[in-house]
């Protein structure tokens, strides 16, 4: 019989210590934002994704998991992202804002795998639903910068930042482009049916024919309204006052329709094609989008874990990743003291020691070095005499001395 494969695009994580990190370190920072973590469902309606991020976008049209129930005929999906979610969530609950949220969990989208590119990954996601004000905008951004050079000592990444203005500025901007692209020529076949369905994302076109072409495309932010111009000075100054270093992107416009004025990307050479590891902006008419009729300006951004991970395993030991427990080995010689080694390793447990016990026989020589190879403190080692004299032979494996002592000072002596 064949074995079962792992789906395409998926990842095991084998060992999650890195990525417990991440999110441990996450929680302890954003805390100091007054951020509290939510959790929204992994399956959405399609159609929460259809109005807000766009019919056209990459992630709508080509890229949903759908699902469909035994019992309705409503099209479901696994959530690609966490925004729209999230005010969805907003909107059915109407709590206080400004509502500053996080959450973290698996997202899905059928892309072409590669390096940092998965059809289940995983973000923590943040949201500051009802605030308007550009500054939180600078907030935002700057609590990110802080958490990935100074909490996580991330010196290879760069961030990028753009505004697109109002919605209102973006529209104008758009009939520029549309002007400018229809007198050149040489664009491909995908940056042509943008051209009709969704002018702006030819910028996130990789082909280095069409991106030269676009060097010469207007501007957005050479197009803003006087009112616009303020508030993107406003950011630039104040993230400058505020230490954080960026460079300006005027070609960002990100892959998710709903962005208007600020837009940014964290960036890292280490990432290959794929290089932004975090990403956000703000988005002040979703809540429309959604039904709402009063009006929710929001902003928000999301981490991609995956990508976070590759970024930082080369400096790993840079990280102060928590440092496991001594670990004990209970080391029954034969079954028949293996209901001596259970009532032991209880013992031991009781007293919050670390414990593993070897209950399914072996050689001493194979125990042994089993112990050494997962790095054990000490082996307690119960033979058929051990069981006789109540005892037990307490093995120091870092310098291989032994003691046998009694079964009830065990946990003293190892306190010790
Ligand atoms: P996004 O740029 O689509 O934005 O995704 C955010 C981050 O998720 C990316 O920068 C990347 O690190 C990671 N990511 C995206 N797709 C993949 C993939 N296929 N494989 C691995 N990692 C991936 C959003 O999702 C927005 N909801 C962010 C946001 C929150 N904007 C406002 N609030």
């Amino acid at each position: 019989m064949q074995m079962i494969p792992r789906v395409k695009g998926t990842q095991d994580f084998l060992d999650k210590k890195l990525f417990q990190y991440i999110l441990d370190e996450f929680h302890e920072h954003v805390s100091l934002y007054h951020f509290t973590q939510i959790a929204t469902p992994i399956i959405e309606h399609v159609e929460l994704f259809k109005r807000t991020l766009g019919v056209f976008t990459d992630v709508v049209s080509k890229e949903m998991f759908l699902i469909q129930s035994a019992d309705t005929k409503d099209a479901m999906c696994l959530r690609p992202e966490a925004t729209a979610p999230t005010m969805r969530a907003f909107l059915d609950a109407h709590p206080d804002t400004p509502w500053k949220v996080y959450s973290h969990g698996p997202m899905f989208r059928y892309e072409r795998p590669q390096k940092g590119r998965y059809r289940q990954f995983h973000q923590i996601n943040m949201e500051v639903i009802g605030s308007s004000s550009i500054s939180q905008d600078a907030l935002l951004i700057t609590m990110l910068d802080r958490f990935f050079q100074e909490k996580l000592h991330i010196e290879s990444a760069a961030l990028q930042i753009n505004f697109l203005g109002s919605y209102e500025d973006r529209a104008r901007y758009a009939q520029l482009v549309k002007a400018f692209v229809d007198n050149v020529s040489g664009i491909c076949d995908t940056c042509m049916v943008r051209k009709d369905k969704n002018i702006l994302r030819i910028f996130d076109c990789k082909n280095p024919i069409c991106q030269s072409i676009y060097e010469a495309a207007p501007i957005m932010i050479d197009h803003l309204s006087p009112e616009s111009q303020k508030e993107w000075d406003q950011i630039q100054n104040e993230l400058s006052l505020l230490s954080v270093t960026f460079s300006i992107n005027p070609r960002l416009v990100r892959g998710l329709d709903y962005y208007n004025k600020t837009v940014f990307e964290f960036v890292s050479g280490q990432l290959g094609a794929q290089n932004a590891f975090c990403g956000g902006g703000r988005y002040d008419r979703l809540a429309n989008e959604l039904g709402s009729k009063q009006e929710y300006p929001s902003l928000g951004a999301a981490i991609g874990i995956e990508r976070l991970m590759l970024v930082l395993e080369p400096i790993i030991d840079s990280l102060q990743l928590p440092q496991p427990k001594p670990l004990y080995i209970v080391m029954p010689l034969a079954s028949e003291q293996n209901p001596l080694a259970l009532l032991l390793a209880d013992t031991l447990h009781a007293a919050s020691l670390t414990v593993d016990t070897f209950l399914d026989g072996d050689s001493v020589k194979n125990m042994m070095r089993r112990a050494n190879k997962m790095g054990a403190a000490y082996a307690l080692i119960l033979g058929e005499q051990e069981q006789q004299s109540n005892s037990v032979v307490v093995k120091n494996m870092m310098t291989g001395q032994q003691e046998q002592i009694l079964q009830t000072q065990v946990v003293p002596y190892l306190r010790k």
